[in-house]
């Protein structure tokens, strides 16, 4: 199942309609998590979830979520630009997603412990996305990247950094054929 992640809270998104289109172009069975109808509270780097075997101490949607990201086989993640760089709601997602990363670890941290956890999305294959009207994308692209290729350690196959302007990306064309081509090839590289 391929995880797409809808991270701007807007009901009519330019982003989010790029991480569906991609994800209807993958030919793979898909979900559409979108923010704007989930909780979720910022992380308060309590570290319960490090010491704690990746329970984190905030209940909220965030639970649902970090099972879905572990079970998923891949995920296209997609947050507008924000002051030049992620919306602070993808941003809190991403935070809160350390929890996936000590589920062996702890109780208690003793020397030797893997600090920074496991990495449960390893390996599989991503697709990020953005959108802004005019500039600071190439910024908010590559936080969306040290986030799933350096952290998450997964392989990005495509990324989406689109200016739109004041337009609406189903007027866009060429911006709708990219997202299209980066899902398929999503969906040829889960064929392996
Ligand atoms: C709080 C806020 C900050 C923004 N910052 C920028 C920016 O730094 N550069 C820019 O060109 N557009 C900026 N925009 C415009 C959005 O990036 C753009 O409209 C984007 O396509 C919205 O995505 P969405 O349709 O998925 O919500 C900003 C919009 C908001 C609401």
């Amino acid at each position: 199942m391929i995880l797409g992640i809808c991270g701007s809270l807007r009901g009519i998104s330019n982003t989010n309609r790029l991480v569906k289109k991609a994800a209807e172009a993958s030919g793979w069975e898909f979900e559409l998590i979108y923010l704007g109808d989930k909780t979720i509270k910022p992380c308060t780097g309590c570290s319960s979830c490090m010491m704690n075997q990746g329970i984190c101490s905030i209940e909220d949607d965030m639970t649902e979520i970090n099972e879905m990201i572990i079970n998923s086989d891949a995920i296209i993640m997609g947050g507008p630009t924000y002051f030049m760089d992620i919306n602070g709601a993808l941003k809190d997602l991403i935070d809160r997603s350390s929890a996936t990363f000590y589920r062996e670890i702890g109780p208690y941290y003793k020397a030797g412990m893997p600090w920074l956890g496991q990495r449960p999305m390893a390996g599989k294959p991503a697709i990020i996305i953005t959108t802004v009207a005019g500039g600071g994308h190439d910024r908010a692209i590559e936080t969306l990247r040290v986030c799933v290729e350096e952290i998450y350690q997964m392989k990005i196959v495509s990324k989406l950094a689109e200016a739109i302007r004041l337009d609406d990306v189903d007027d866009l064309p060429d911006v709708l054929k990219r997202a299209e081509e980066a899902g398929k090839k999503l969906g040829e590289v889960l064929i392996g």
